[in-house]
């Protein structure tokens, strides 16, 4: 069993597809062990996306996730880290594959409508990131 972080980014937001994502999620085996909606602070944007702080696409990403609310997840089930990524598609939406979250709700590489952890190790600093134990059920 593992756990995920999932962001439904504010494009998907703004679509009014955060039911329809959810449903990808939970009709393929992964489970919402929590969930809330908030709009993140340019701070904390930047914070969370750190890694990628030296790429010239930060500014523009981080500019992009504060640009209105998102929803955040934690999803949970066998093997949720890669079964996430999957359902998700490649970053690129046109280079996702038919059938996947970004090929059939998202617009661009920016507005990609999700973000998911990249790897368990990530999973667990950005689950802690955004909640605590008790919010994580
Ligand atoms: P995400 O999975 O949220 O992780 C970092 C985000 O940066 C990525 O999805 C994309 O939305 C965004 N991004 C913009 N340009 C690029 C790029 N050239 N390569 C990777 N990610 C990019």
């Amino acid at each position: 069993m593992q756990q995920t972080l999932s962001i439904i980014k504010p494009d998907a937001v703004k679509k009014g597809v955060i039911g329809k994502i959810i449903d990808r999620f939970e009709s393929n085996g992964l489970r919402i062990a929590a969930a809330k909606k908030l709009q993140l602070s340019q701070a904390e944007a930047g914070k969370f996306y750190e890694v990628h702080k030296e790429r010239p696409f930060y500014g523009e990403l981080v500019e992009f996730m504060t640009s209105g609310p998102v929803v955040v997840m934690v999803l949970e089930g066998e093997n949720a880290v890669a079964k996430n990524r999957d359902l998700m598609g490649a970053t690129d939406p046109k280079k996702a594959e038919k059938g996947t979250i970004r090929a059939d709700f998202a617009e661009s590489i920016d507005a990609n409508a999700v973000h998911g952890s990249d790897s368990l190790e990530n999973a667990a600093i950005e689950i802690a990131f955004f909640f605590a134990k008790k919010e994580i059920c």
